[in-house]
């Protein structure tokens, strides 16, 4: 069976964005693959963050990712598995610094960054991560990574790390992982419908998983219908957003019967409004309850998750001392 590895930083609340945009497709990933999926705490330490919250939100993230159906024995925590770490500084020796400072998500966060005295400053953390990030997708030597657009130069690097490192060793040890490239949707802020659902953007620019029907229905409710217009046709970003929500959380049907108002004309944005809030509180619901089931055995889900980390972790393990030994430590 061919080996899929994805991660996902801890960073707080899941939304609907990060559920559509990359963890049902992690789920579905689960039937035909070999997962890999980490919860990469050490990069959530790449930008400024608050000590006194990672590790809460870390289980958390487990949490939420367990309740919509990824699976305990696929995931693992990151730090529990120091050899990525290891690997990621053996591989800072086969990375090409100049190439680092090139990455434009690099130049996007460190831009977010005003450097200012001692607790605001850009880490070398940050410019490194993509290392790190090969050694999460290398360890396992998986055979794909799924991509999006935004981390396609990160694959290419660890393509690049990859190449050098057989090269320099003179064996073709790693397999170069391949992007596997599912179509993932873009979910757009209600709020505002030009810039994507997004967490940093603060709270109305973003739907929780979890949170009461009541706020979902009044951020739906509340939806900027009438900003830009969408790739197709001349449907507005906003509207587009609603019917792409309603059809992907599973109202198909409705989604088909206020397509053909719209296209008549006719179509009401109450009506479209109504329905993707329904749609959308029947799909959260059912997320809600796997949740609430999963916080009450909270002790056991943490042991088996510490347990499946430490499974993982002997592959790991092994690779790393393959790794030291082809190259001369
Ligand atoms: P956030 O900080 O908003 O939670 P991240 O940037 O940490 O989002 O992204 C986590 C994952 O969720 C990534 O795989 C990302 O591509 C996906 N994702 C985030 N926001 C969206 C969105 N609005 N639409 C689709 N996918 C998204
Ligand atoms: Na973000």
């Amino acid at each position: 069976m061919k080996s899929v590895l994805s991660c996902i930083q801890p960073t707080g609340d899941m939304h609907l964005g990060n559920y559509f945009g990359a963890v049902k497709n992690w789920v579905d990933l689960q039937k035909d693959y070999k997962c890999y999926y980490g919860v990469v705490d050490y990069h959530a330490m790449t930008m400024p963050y608050d000590i006194k919250k990672l590790r809460n939100n870390t289980w958390e993230l487990i949490f939420n990712l367990l309740a919509v159906g990824v699976k305990a024995e696929n995931l693992f925590v990151q730090s529990l598995i120091p050899e990525h770490s290891e690997l990621g500084w053996i591989f800072n020796c086969f990375c090409s610094y100049g190439q680092l400072t090139r990455m434009t998500q690099f130049k996007d966060k460190s831009s977010q960054v005003s450097e200012s005295g001692s607790d605001k400053y850009i880490s070398v953390g940050l410019l490194d991560y993509p290392v790190l990030q090969a050694a999460d997708i290398l360890i396992y030597r998986a055979d794909y990574v799924p991509v999006g657009k935004d981390q396609e130069q990160h694959l290419e690097l660890t393509r690049d790390i990859a190449g050098r490192f057989n090269h320099s060793v003179g064996k073709e040890y790693f397999v170069l992982p391949e992007g596997l490239y599912t179509e993932t949707p873009k979910i757009r802020s209600t709020a505002d419908p030009l810039r994507k659902m997004s967490k940093s953007a603060g709270e109305k620019h973003y739907i929780s998983l979890f949170q009461d029907e009541a706020r979902i229905r009044k951020q739906i409710k509340s939806a900027v219908t009438d900003a830009g217009d969408a790739v197709e046709g001349k449907m507005s970003e906003g509207v587009y957003n609603l019917f792409e929500l309603l059809k992907i959380s599973g109202g198909a049907q409705a989604h088909e019967s206020l397509t053909h108002d719209y296209n008549a004309g006719n179509l009401k944005y109450s009506d479209l409004k109504a329905a993707t809030a329904d749609q959308l509180v029947l799909l959260t619901d059912q997320f809600k309850d796997q949740k609430s089931d999963v916080v009450k055995n909270k002790k056991d889900i943490k042991y088996q998750v510490k347990q499946s980390s430490a499974e993982i972790r002997k592959r790991a393990q092994e690779t790393l001392r393959e790794v030291k030994d082809l190259v001369g430590l």
